[in-house]
């Protein structure tokens, strides 16, 4: 049987989004990024595949500065304090990065200092002199986030320089009306700045060729972003900026005093620089994952990051040469909360680290609930009545419910001991000829992006596990034949051991559980190669005890949190 539709690469670069160090993650992170890279990476892993799961802090940019500010220190003390609840954060939800690192280090430097180097002195940077918006008061060139103004789409009174938090769209900071500083409040001058570009334009056709003629295959959201962009023309974008925080800009020449690379511009060098860092720790080479033809690479983001990771960063890499381009780039579309958009910087949201206070050892039912919500072809929203729906209807009464069941019958009928299979009727037959076929279909909707999908297959299987036992009512049966239902709930018992395997990319929490439960104790019977089989556990093993896998959530618990947000002023 084939496993995949995948072409056959030796190796899987997957990446996921460096989050901002200016703030904790929230649902939204969760759902449009790092939830779809691990079903990705595990289950990959879960095929035997070699593949490397990199992420980490983006220390840099305005974002950070402005955070300093706000909480009174130094954009430092801002990304340390944020890179490690950030990383506690994706510990505890078990993302399963193989590293996650940060770009104010020292190695992230030098790696991007590099690749400003070799663009410039291969000569594909070129550089301009332009007027931007100068704070007379604090003496300074003002970043995009630091001008303020009426946005002229919405009338917002507080939208940046870069985009408008009220009506979401993009904005550059001439089309502001009333531009101030958000620093002094003062009118601003337009003044004369030195910068370097990539020139865009330069690359734009063999982009069109790639994006366009050969990747058909990428999300309709994702292509039409790039068919937008592409079709408008390219122009060129600086890749410097005048700001005191991030990688100074290595050029001895006097106009490039107090100058630092554009953050987009070595964030994306922070997935090589962490490649390197941890193949440095590995004792391995960095290069294969960059650089060798066999190796897929894959950039998980969310829509606002798709122009950069699929027109900016292949113009770098082809611009610097030796690279390989990514593959594909799913990215997903953004999670609202209760209706409105989630911001950081207006605290609207669900924190990682919070949702863990109030729901302790739950991981599992978050990251069911936004993957089955997630948005991967448009706009969703997360309820927290959505939320209890789902833990009640499904994880409850669905999953949970399949595998107490089994294990409770095998317990009262069996004292616990996994019975033989006799023989099968037409019901057995048919189920196992459904359970043969799962592991390539889940496989091909995981291979595809189509995360919730997949989710809904493992979930139907459980749904299949409870009309098997409602129609075979091994507890009527018992009373005439036994053996029956032996075979019964051996079958059933067969399934859940799927379920572990399934399952396990999605909710690796409670695949844990119920192996132990299940008393699998063999890695190879949690490789995807073994699902669909009926022999993943023996006859004859004694099982342990069973406990609930998931338990019903109140309207009292679901209420404080709905309050939470009212405090917040937004319900
Ligand atoms: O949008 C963001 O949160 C950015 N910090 C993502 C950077 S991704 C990459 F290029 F590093
Ligand atoms: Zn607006």
């Amino acid at each position: 049987m084939p496993m995949s539709t995948q072409p056959s690469y030796f190796r899987y670069t997957v990446t996921a989004a460096l989050p901002y160090a200016n703030g904790p993650i929230h649902i939204g992170h969760l759902a449009g990024v790092y939830i779809p890279a691990d079903i990705y990476v595990r289950y990959l892993r879960s095929r035997g595949k070699r593949v490397l799961f990199i992420s980490g802090s983006d220390e840099h940019g305005v974002p950070v500065t402005i955070r300093a500010q706000q909480e009174g220190t130094t954009p430092q003390q801002v990304v340390d304090k944020y890179h490690a609840l950030n990383q506690q954060a994706f510990a505890d939800f078990d993302i399963s990065f193989d590293i996650f690192t940060r770009t104010s280090s020292a190695l992230h430097h030098r790696a991007a200092t590099e690749f400003f180097k070799t663009l410039y002195d291969q000569g594909h940077l070129e550089v301009k002199e332009t007027d931007q918006y100068y704070d007379p008061v604090h003496k300074q060139f003002l970043a995009d986030r630091y001008i303020r103004g009426t946005c002229p789409n919405c009338a917002y009174q507080e939208a940046y320089g870069d985009q408008c938090e009220s009506c979401g769209t993009t904005l550059s900071p001439e089309e502001l009306l009333q531009p101030r500083s958000a620093l002094s409040g003062a009118s601003l001058q337009l003044k004369k700045t030195r910068h370097w570009y990539l020139p865009l334009e330069r690359h734009e056709a063999w982009l069109k060729q790639w994006i366009l003629e050969e990747h058909k295959e990428w999300k309709v959201n994702v292509y039409g972003q790039c068919k937008s962009w592409l079709d408008q023309g390219l122009r060129p974008r600086a890749v410097t900026r005048d700001l005191a925080w991030g990688v100074p800009v290595p050029l001895s020449d006097i106009n490039m005093q107090d100058k630092v690379l554009y953050v987009w511009f070595d964030a994306p060098i922070g997935y090589i620089s962490a490649t390197q860092a941890w193949a440095a720790a590995h004792g391995q080479d960095w290069k294969p994952f960059w650089q060798a033809p066999d190796t897929q690479l894959v950039h998980f983001v969310g829509k606002d990051n798709i122009v950069f990771h699929c027109i900016i960063f292949p113009a770098m890499l082809q611009a610097h040469g030796g690279f390989i381009l990514p593959t594909n780039i799913p990215a997903n579309e953004f999670l609202n909360l209760e209706g409105h958009k989630i911001s950081t910087s207006r605290n609207w949201a669900v924190w990682l680290h919070e949702y863990l206070i109030d729901f302790p050892n739950q991981q599992d039912v978050l990251r069911y609930v936004l993957c089955t919500n997630a948005p991967e072809n448009k706009d969703s929203d997360f309820s927290w009545q959505d939320f209890q729906a789902k833990n009640n209807n499904e994880l409850v009464a669905v999953l949970g419910n399949f595998v107490n069941r089994t294990l409770v019958l095998v317990h009262k009928y069996f004292g616990g001991i996994v019975p033989e299979r006799n023989t099968m009727t037409t019901t057995e037959q048919s189920l196992a000829t459904y359970l043969q076929q799962l592991p390539l279909q889940i496989g091909q909707t995981i291979e595809q992006f189509k995360f919730k999908e997949g989710l809904q297959l493992c979930m139907d299987l459980a749904r299949a596990g409870n009309k098997y036992l409602a129609d075979t009512e091994p507890w009527h049966l018992i009373k005439t034949n036994k053996e029956h239902v032996g075979t019964i709930l051996h079958m059933a018992l067969q399934l859940t051991a799927n379920l572990v395997i399934l399952l396990a990319p999605f909710l690796p929490f409670t695949s844990r559980r119920l192996r132990k439960m299940l008393g699998i104790t063999s890695l190879e019977a949690t490789q995807w190669a073994q699902a669909g089989s009926l022999v993943l556990i023996r006859p004859g093993i004694a099982l342990q005890a069973p406990t609930l896998l998931f338990e019903k959530i109140t309207d009292e618990l679901i209420e404080i949190q709905k309050q939470k947000l009212h405090n917040m002023g937004k319900l």
